[in-house]
């Protein structure tokens, strides 16, 4: 973004495409599906795509997300989301994504409902960053926007940490919003001081990402489900239009 002619960082955004699988599944047929949708996202300019691999392929199949990272631009970020299981390392080795972000896993879950308790897996996790540090893939971990999940990413040698913004996304009052943005903000402060690249997301809207963007230290916001359902409504008049051309 250019002020006067001055070059300012802006926040980046990366789109989560994970619920477009959903959609697929629940509509039936093929389309509109991640890979399509992985498409329009970077055609529109987002380089960074995020998707859910999840254990019951439920909704995301392999073949979408070999589809993906084939079609991603040459500068793109492709962030594939999983739990630290076996079955998903093995699986993600295979796919090698640009970078992982380790989520707390529950198989039947799209999107967590908070971030990973590091401490209560901290051995696990730091061999889960260090053998993805040997495929050469950077790793992030989902956490809570705390000092200590901080400190303990940092101490796993994750690159990034991505802090979960549900509870601010569910916050009710003015009281618990401006609490949860305050979390949001020392841990953003506390990550840039040791030295760990920091995103966010999770609940995230039109209106709620707002005052995130006033934390500088958020390098991306991950957003997914506010966007796709925007894209119903924004894509409709288009969707109509076409069909009545069809039945001219
Ligand atoms: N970050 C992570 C780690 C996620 O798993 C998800 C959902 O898959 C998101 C962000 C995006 O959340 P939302 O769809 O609520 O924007």
């Amino acid at each position: 973004m250019a002020f006067g002619g001055v070059q300012v960082a802006r926040t980046l955004l990366c789109v989560n495409i994970s619920h477009a699988a959903k959609l697929r599944e629940e509509l039936g047929g093929d389309v509109p599906g991640p890979v399509e949708a992985a498409a329009i996202c970077t055609q529109t300019g987002c380089k960074s795509i995020a998707v859910r691999l999840s254990q019951d392929r439920r909704y995301i199949r392999d073949s979408d997300l070999f589809a993906i990272r084939d079609a991603m631009p040459i500068n793109g970020n492709f962030c594939a989301e999983m739990a630290a299981d076996d079955e998903m390392i093995a699986f993600a080795k295979r796919l090698k994504p640009d970078r992982i972000t380790i989520v707390p896993g529950k198989k039947e879950e799209m999107t967590p409902n908070g971030g990973l308790d590091v401490r209560q897996s901290l051995a696990r996790t730091k061999d889960v960053v260090e053998l993805f540090r040997d495929e050469g893939i950077p790793v992030s971990l989902f956490i809570e926007p705390d000092r200590e999940a901080v400190d303990l990413a940092k101490g796993c040698g994750a690159e990034f940490v991505e802090i979960c913004t549900g509870a601010y996304s569910k916050a009710a009052d003015k009281a618990g919003i401006d609490r949860e943005i305050d979390r949001i903000y020392r841990a953003a402060e506390h990550a840039a001081d040791v030295r760990i690249k920091i995103n966010a997301g999770c609940g995230l809207n039109y209106v709620n990402v707002l005052p995130l963007l006033d934390a500088r230290e958020l390098l991306e916001l991950n957003i997914g489900r506010a966007i796709l359902s925007k894209s119903a409504s924004a894509g409709l008049s288009k969707a109509v239009q076409e069909m009545m051309e069809v039945l001219d």
